[in-house]
């Protein structure tokens, strides 16, 4: 990335999108990893359909040069709050390489989420690695509710929401 990019969160190597049905095959691949089938498995046909059909979140593949790096799930906020992190995959071949990193950063600066005044992630207080990888993002621990641990984004992680197709966006 260079310093005149217009976005500091995207890295110019890295195309975001949202997950496809021709995405199944790798990702089941992926889910046969032991590490990723405890915290964010099973992964079953029902969680293919959802993603695939979904209109309250999104379910993200990262690539980095047109290869599946991660997989990154949002359920937004309808009040346009703090959108919540639902699971966050790395090519588990691929972990404790910053991959988690540059991808998480890249997902939540993809385009099409609506605006947001910031992030919210639930981690299984058992999941050390995932604990330890959001406190190296600098993201908040909270109370644990309903199980989870939930994390707050540092400050500056709004997010302007879908680009207006023409025209000037309201402010406020
Ligand atoms: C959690 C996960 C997404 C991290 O992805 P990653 O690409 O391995 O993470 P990164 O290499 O970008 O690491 C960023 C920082 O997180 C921390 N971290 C990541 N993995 C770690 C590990 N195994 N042990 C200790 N710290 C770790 C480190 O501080 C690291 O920074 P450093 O390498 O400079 O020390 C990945 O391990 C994963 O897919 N796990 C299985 C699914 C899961 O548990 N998801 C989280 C629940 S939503």
């Amino acid at each position: 990335m260079t310093t005149s990019d217009p976005e500091p969160h995207a890295s110019p190597a890295l195309a975001v999108r949202r997950y496809a049905r021709p995405d199944e095959p790798w990702v089941r691949a992926w889910f046969r990893d032991p590490e990723l089938d405890r915290w964010l498995g099973p992964l079953d046909d029902n969680w293919c359909a959802h993603v695939e059909t979904e209109t309250t979140g999104v379910q993200l593949v990262v690539e980095h040069e047109g290869r599946p790096i991660a997989l990154v799930g949002v359920e937004w906020d309808p009040l346009g709050d703090r959108h919540a992190v639902t699971d966050v995959a790395v090519d588990p071949s691929r972990r404790r390489s910053g991959v988690g990193r540059v991808a998480l950063d890249a997902a939540l600066a993809w385009s099409g989420h609506p605006a947001a005044t910031g992030w919210v992630a639930f981690v299984d207080p058992d999941n050390a690695v995932a604990l330890g990888f959001f406190d190296a993002l600098a993201w908040t621990a909270g109370a644990v509710d309903d199980g989870l641990r939930c994390m707050t984004s540092p400050a500056g992680c709004a997010h302007r929401g879908v680009r207006a197709v023409a025209g000037p966006r309201p402010r406020g």
